[in-house]
């Protein structure tokens, strides 16, 4: 218990760091666009300062000035190719525009409708820069933000939103891949128990031949209970070799196994415990199963249900057909119940309640049965102090 705590804590560990990473790029990547988003919008506006100091140029002076210089405000003009600017002149009227692309269909009227609504926006964002032509008249310069710019302003937004993804991304990888460890573990420690098991158990199986070949010296009844219990453990072997590699299913009337381990489980357990086999299922009704391992699962959960009744009490086992061709195996107990926050967590491993419990017969018996089966085990309902009801669903087909 206490290695399986240090593996979580480090994997905590290994969680904050790889988030605290995430967070530094993150709001690191934010600040630096943000610094390089203020200069360029810097640099932009000196650039409509100039467009706008141009256009003041050439409308004041296009009689006293010579055609070079004429040349080169006209040419600064053009160089903006990227900022979109609107020139309004003294009369309001819109004298010029940079950037700015009415669909071609429109009507010159839908064009200035077009860039009057462009101004409104363009308000929002920047006062206008005053363009003062002399004679104390003056017009205005409307601009926005290059496209560029705007996009810019995304990044680190886009940027945010793939790192976040990356880290879901590579915490499901880590987590399932550490799942598909866990089974490893857990089948590998499977098979070896079996096959440790093998040696000890044939050499038994050896030394009971052996009582009985000499009646006179060795109590038959005593060597009778030692094959008993021999076979109990060739049983174990049997199923912890079968669930260390891929079962095999076989066609078995459900009920009839079923009420064949119940009468072997009712000889064994408190004679305070009455026990009950009923089936609503079609004489004959078969079902795909491994046998050795599905009589685990019933094992497990009548063994918890006479623990919840102390011993003393009701166990039913109750089948009955549902739709889409499924099986429900009921058992019910009278014990003390199970409340609604711990219906879940009966199935996690190492929980327990119980002071010699692992904490893993039901975790077994979930596994058998979806995924050695593909069926569902579940608490189908429960009462403090009267009683709790497991189902097992299994396919008919
Ligand atoms: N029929 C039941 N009624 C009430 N509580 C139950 C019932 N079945 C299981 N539980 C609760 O679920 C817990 C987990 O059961 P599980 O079989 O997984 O482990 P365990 O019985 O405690 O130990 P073990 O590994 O020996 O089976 C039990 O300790 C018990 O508290
Ligand atoms: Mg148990």
């Amino acid at each position: 218990m206490l290695k399986s705590f240090d593996i979580y804590s480090q994997n905590n560990i290994l969680k904050i760091i790889v988030a605290l990473n995430v967070l530094l790029v993150g709001t690191g990547s934010l600040l630096y666009t943000n610094r390089l988003i203020n200069k360029l919008e810097d640099r932009e506006e000196q650039y409509v300062q100039l467009y706008a100091r141009s256009i003041a140029y050439l409308v004041s002076s296009t009689h006293t000035n010579s055609g070079d210089i004429t040349f080169v405000t006209d040419q600064i003009l053009r160089a903006n190719t990227t900022i979109p600017a609107i020139y309004v002149d003294p009369d309001g009227q819109i004298a010029n525009y940079r950037n700015l692309d009415a669909p071609k269909e429109y009507t010159p009227e839908q064009v200035e409708q077009f860039l009057r609504q462009k101004i409104v926006e363009m308000k929002k964002r920047h006062n206008p820069l005053v363009v003062d032509i002399g004679n104390g008249e003056r017009g205005l310069v409307y601009y926005t933000n290059s496209r560029l710019l705007r996009q810019l302003t995304y990044f680190p937004y886009a940027l945010l939103t793939i790192l976040t993804a990356l880290g879901v991304l590579a915490y499901l990888a880590f987590s399932s891949s550490r799942r598909a460890e866990q089974n490893r573990v857990w089948v590998g420690l499977a098979k070896e128990t079996a096959h440790q098991l093998g040696t000890p158990m044939s050499s038994l199986m050896a030394w009971v031949e052996y009582m009985r070949s000499d009646p006179a010296q060795y109590d038959q009844s005593i060597t009778d209970e030692i094959e008993k219990d021999v076979q109990r453990l060739e049983t174990i072997t049997a199923r912890f070799s079968s669930i260390g590699s891929i079962p095999t299913l076989k066609d078995e009337n459900i009920t009839d196994v079923v009420q064949q381990f119940v009468d072997y489980l009712s000889k064994r357990i408190s004679t305070k415990v009455r026990m009950s086999v009923t089936s609503h299922l079609p004489p004959g009704q078969t079902i795909k199963v491994n046998k050795l391992l599905f009589e685990w699962v019933i094992e497990n959960i009548c063994k918890n249900a006479v623990d919840a009744m102390k011993g003393v009490g009701e166990l039913r086992l109750t089948m009955v057909p549902l739709p889409h061709q499924e099986v429900a195996i009921d058992i019910t107990d009278t014990g003390k119940g199970i409340s609604k926050k711990n219906m879940q967590k009966v199935f996690t491993p190492g929980y327990s309640t119980k002071q010699r419990g692992w904490g893993l017969g039901l975790t077994l018996a979930k596994r058998i049965v979806e995924e050695y089966h593909n069926g569902r085990l579940f608490v189908k309902s429960s009462e403090a102090g009267k009683g709790t009801t497991f189902r097992i669903v299994l396919h008919a087909d």
